[in-house]
């Protein structure tokens, strides 16, 4: 097969073969293709786009690229829940050791920081003695004996994505449906979830930032995950502001389990119910719960028993960390300094550049701006306000965690311009935007 007759085919805008699309995977995942081809046809990817046949085409090479997981051994049927990603979105944390605890079997490989948004590994092991590095069979015998695992990807999964998506990240071509469908739900397979729910952010803090553009890539993967046989439905959600209040690895643990001991805020609802429509969905894919008011009441009934909060510890505690942290939130890495951010003037808080505030996290150390980067476990941001708020003058829109005063001073003058304040009271973003299934897109 000649690859340049594919690049032209798809420059001009015809549908690839399966076999095409073959060759174009493994030239991919065993270093046979070179860079500069490679980035040429995902240019014209990006630019004439693919038919859903060609993305699905996509996936399932992809996913075949590199091993692929075996979770019959767990008992039951695992569901998984992936997050297109965004800042403060704590909902692994909340939902995995809830659902575990309702019955359904949760292994999940999740991933780190990418960008401006955090990753739940890096989360996790900001808990002292925690490690998210499992073998296989120790991961598989987790999930048998206590409902639940996350950790970092084992083996060889998917190659094809890890070189094409170095590739992305330079070229200019991450935005495409196909690509980022078949770059998600290729991992996702090859992890080997029975069930899927995908929460597909939405807003100033996602990468798809419209409400169109997400429900598209929604389509996208639920298409996919269809046709390879697996029950799999998205969500899609707000991102116009963090989720949680905190942003920040051990931060985000800290309210993780304030909300499983009943201990948060009220500015944690929106985590707290985003996280249980998720687990709702959770549950009725793995077929734990006969209704969503049926699985609704399981949750509710794990998270006021503190049972939730029990299979947390258990999770903490297999995968070597200190599981009192549960009990003692004190015990977490705590930064040097917490500076406020005070409101420079009176009025509503209308707007955020939820980006921007995920990328200030990452300034003072949260999350890493070079690969090579460590990341400070202890440092952050929480957020004082939700948007529809009032604020007078020199109140705190959110109190910066840092471990250098110069890089606090800086974040507190970078956080007074991304948060925006005006005279007219705004309304509050809703939560969830639209839901996809196999059977059609419903917006609320
Ligand atoms: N996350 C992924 O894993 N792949 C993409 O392409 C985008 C987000
Ligand atoms: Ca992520």
């Amino acid at each position: 097969m000649n690859i340049i007759e594919i690049i032209l085919k798809k420059k001009r805008g015809e549908a690839l073969t399966r076999e095409e699309i073959r060759f174009f995977a493994r030239g991919a995942a065993d270093g046979s293709l070179p860079d500069e081809q490679l980035a040429a046809l995902l240019m014209a990817i990006c630019l004439r786009g693919m038919t859903p046949q060609e993305t699905a085409d996509l996936t399932m090479e992809m996913m075949h690229s590199g091993e692929v997981v075996d979770l019959s051994g767990v008992g039951g049927v695992c569901v998984d829940k992936h997050s297109t990603g965004g800042v403060g979105d704590t909902t692994t944390l909340v939902l995995t050791p809830l659902v575990a605890a309702c019955g359904a079997k949760v292994a999940k490989m999740s991933g780190r920081g990418l960008g401006h948004t955090g990753g739940t590994l890096d989360k996790l092991e900001s808990i002292p003695g925690c490690t998210v590095s499992l073998s296989q069979e120790a991961f598989v015998a987790q999930v048998r004996r206590i409902g639940c695992a996350v950790i970092g990807q084992t083996g060889d999964l998917v190659p094809a994505d890890k070189r094409l998506y170095a590739l992305r990240d330079v070229t200019g071509t991450v935005d495409s449906v196909p690509l980022i469908a078949s770059s998600i739900l290729s991992k996702k397979l090859a992890a080997g979830a029975h069930a899927i729910v995908l929460d597909v952010k939405t807003g100033s803090g996602a990468l798809m930032q419209t409400l169109e553009d997400s429900v598209e890539l929604a389509q996208a993967m639920v298409r996919i995950g269809t046709l390879a046989g697996r029950p799999i439905l998205a969500m899609v959600t707000g991102m116009d502001q963090p989720l949680g209040t905190h942003v920040g690895n051990a931060l985000e643990v800290k309210e993780a389990i304030d909300i499983l001991s009943g201990r948060a805020d009220g500015k944690s609802a929106d985590l707290r119910e985003v996280s249980m429509l998720l687990g709702e969905q959770m549950l009725l894919a793995a077929g734990a719960a006969p209704s969503r008011d049926e699985a609704r009441r399981r949750l509710e009934h794990a998270l006021e028993s503190g049972a939730g909060l029990e299979k947390l510890r258990e999770m903490i505690a297999a995968q070597g960390g200190d599981a009192r942290v549960c009990d003692d939130t004190g015990l977490l890495p705590r930064a040097r300094y917490i500076l406020p951010v005070p409101a420079m003037r009176d009025g509503y808080v209308c707007s955020m550049d939820t980006t921007g505030i995920g990328y200030v996290a990452q300034g003072l150390g949260a999350g890493r701006a070079r690969k090579t980067d460590v990341i400070d476990p202890a440092v952050g941001l929480v957020m004082a306000v939700r948007i529809g708020e009032r604020l007078c003058e020199g109140e705190p829109i959110a109190y910066i965690h840092a471990n250098d005063e110069a890089r606090g001073r800086a974040a507190v003058e970078r956080m007074q311009q991304l948060v925006r304040l005006s005279d007219a009271q705004p309304q509050r973003p809703p939560l969830v935007l639209a839901e996809v299934t196999p059977q059609g897109v419903r917006r609320a």
